[in-house]
């Protein structure tokens, strides 16, 4: 996967390339401009002093041995002597007759130097050749010198110059890298509040202190996450008003059913008459759990219908509302109940523990032993069921919160949806569900640990 700075980076690159290609380009033209020009000066210096120097001697022009030799060393690049002084008829004053001079351009005045580029005894050389009258007649003094010296000082310019272009790309891309990070930082903030979401607490984005860029992506997402609340509101309505109609029927037919079991007519078919009962108090028990499932869900604004709640009476009234149940399944139901107050929703905690209460009667065999607890520990109130029954295997203990979900060989009826319910509720309140181990010997310990604050 491309990101974002790398796609940047990928699309800058060629143009980069491209751009330190031309500004090489560039700079080789510089180097070599400035190199010759600077050098043509000099060369043209030289011939001036040379014709500056001339004089008349016996009528004949001459040329100081000093200034002559001034002008072999500095006009001589390897040591041969690279000028040439002719008089007004022709004759050689001084230097090399064989010299080429530089053709003078087209209108140039007395006393102007020209230059050319020349092949002379297997040497490539810068020439410059200055026409100028003196009293005795016109007189052409040129000098010249082979191109190394231009050409190292060449050489020098433009690896200084590369070198630069060369660190000014590497600063550039730098600061390339760091804006585009620095620029893109809005996004991965954004990516890492998306990240955090979760379905228990889905809230919309901020996009008062967003770029402006990113405000629209912003508004989108907060728009998709209203569509989607609308989605589970309506999901949840939906359940919740099919597991109500259920109910409704249902209740009646169990009612019916009741009296058809003791009509003397019944005997005859009183064990289909069982089946059926026993099949329709499933689906009422599934229409129940359901509902509370839906009740559970964090969709609705639940946080908004909190009150205190206190623990203990909560926990004496469903030990007490379960004693039959228990005394009839051959159990030991008890409780060990401490003040403890939560803030939170006193029918979803009647939901949650009412079937923590009937997964501990329904799976611990008779003869167990089951208690339920509330208190507060390190200031955190919690609310928790024991039983000595056959316990959740640790590799199962995730599995079993999920909805519809029941252990393989489970006995009893069920639908699944108990200990999910037992979760959502959990989450809603803000508070954690363990399963573990009871302190001592087997079986279950399923305990709710609310916040210290409520
Ligand atoms: N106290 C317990 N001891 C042993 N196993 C348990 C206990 N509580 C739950 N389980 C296991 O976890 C599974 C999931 O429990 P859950 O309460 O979600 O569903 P259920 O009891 O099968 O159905 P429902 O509660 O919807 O009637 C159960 O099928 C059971 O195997
Ligand atoms: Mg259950």
């Amino acid at each position: 996967m491309i990101t974002i700075r790398q796609r940047l980076l990928l699309l800058l690159l060629p143009a980069l390339v491209i751009l330190m290609l031309l500004g090489g380009l560039a700079d080789y033209w510089i180097a070599v401009a400035t190199t010759r020009n600077a050098y043509d000066q000099a060369l043209a210096s030289v011939a001036v002093a040379a014709a500056a120097s001339l004089h008349s001697d016996d009528g004949r022009l001459q040329i100081s041995a000093a200034q002559r030799a001034a002008v072999a060393g500095r006009a001589d690049a390897d040591g041969s002597t690279l000028y040439s002084i002719i008089g007004p008829d022709g004759e050689l004053i001084a230097g090399s007759a064989q010299l080429p001079a530089a053709a003078p351009s087209s209108g140039a005045r007395n006393g102007s130097v020209s230059f050319r580029d020349a092949d002379f005894q297997g040497m490539k050389l810068r020439v410059a050749s200055l026409r100028t009258r003196t009293d005795s007649g016109p007189v052409t003094v040129t000098v010249a010198e082979t191109l190394q010296r231009r050409a190292s000082t060449q050489r020098v310019m433009l690896l200084g110059k590369l070198l630069v272009d060369f660190a000014e790309l590497d600063v550039t891309l730098l600061l390339i890298w760091i804006g585009v990070y620095f620029g893109l930082r809005p996004l991965s903030r954004l990516r890492e509040r998306v990240d955090e979401q979760s379905t228990a607490t889905l809230q919309r984005f901020n996009e008062a202190d967003a770029p402006g860029e990113l405000r629209p992506l912003i508004l989108a997402l907060n728009h998709l996450l209203e569509l989607r609340h609308d989605a589970a509101l309506s999901q949840r309505r939906f359940v919740a008003d099919a597991a109500h109609q259920m109910r409704t029927p249902v209740t009646g037919l169990l009612a019916q059913l009741e009296l058809l079991l003791q009509a003397p007519g019944a005997v005859a078919v009183k064990g289909e008459l069982t089946t059926i009962n026993r099949s329709v108090q499933q689906l009422a028990h599934t229409a129940n759990q359901l509902l509370a499932l839906a009740r559970a869900e964090p969709v609705s604004a639940l946080g908004e219908s909190f009150k205190p709640v206190a623990l203990r009476p909560l926990v004496e009234q469903l030990v007490e509302r379960n004693v039959d149940r228990a005394v009839n399944a051959g159990l030991d139901l008890g409780a060990d109940a401490q003040a403890a107050q939560v803030t939170g929703d006193a029918w979803l905690l009647e939901d949650l523990l009412g079937n923590l209460i009937d997964n501990a009667l329904k799976y611990t065999p008779r003869g167990g032993h089951v208690t339920v607890r509330c208190g507060v520990e390190q200031d955190q109130p919690f609310l928790e069921v024991e039983d000595d029954g056959p316990g959740i295997a640790e590799s199962e203990r995730q599995r079993v919160r999920e909805r519809f979900y029941r252990l393989p060989g489970s006995p009893g009826t069920g639908c699944g949806l108990g200990l999910a319910i037992v979760d959502e509720i959990s989450r809603a309140h803000h508070a954690s569900f363990t399963i573990g181990l009871p302190s001592q010997g087997g079986g279950s310990r399923m305990r709710i640990r609310f916040p210290a604050s409520t």
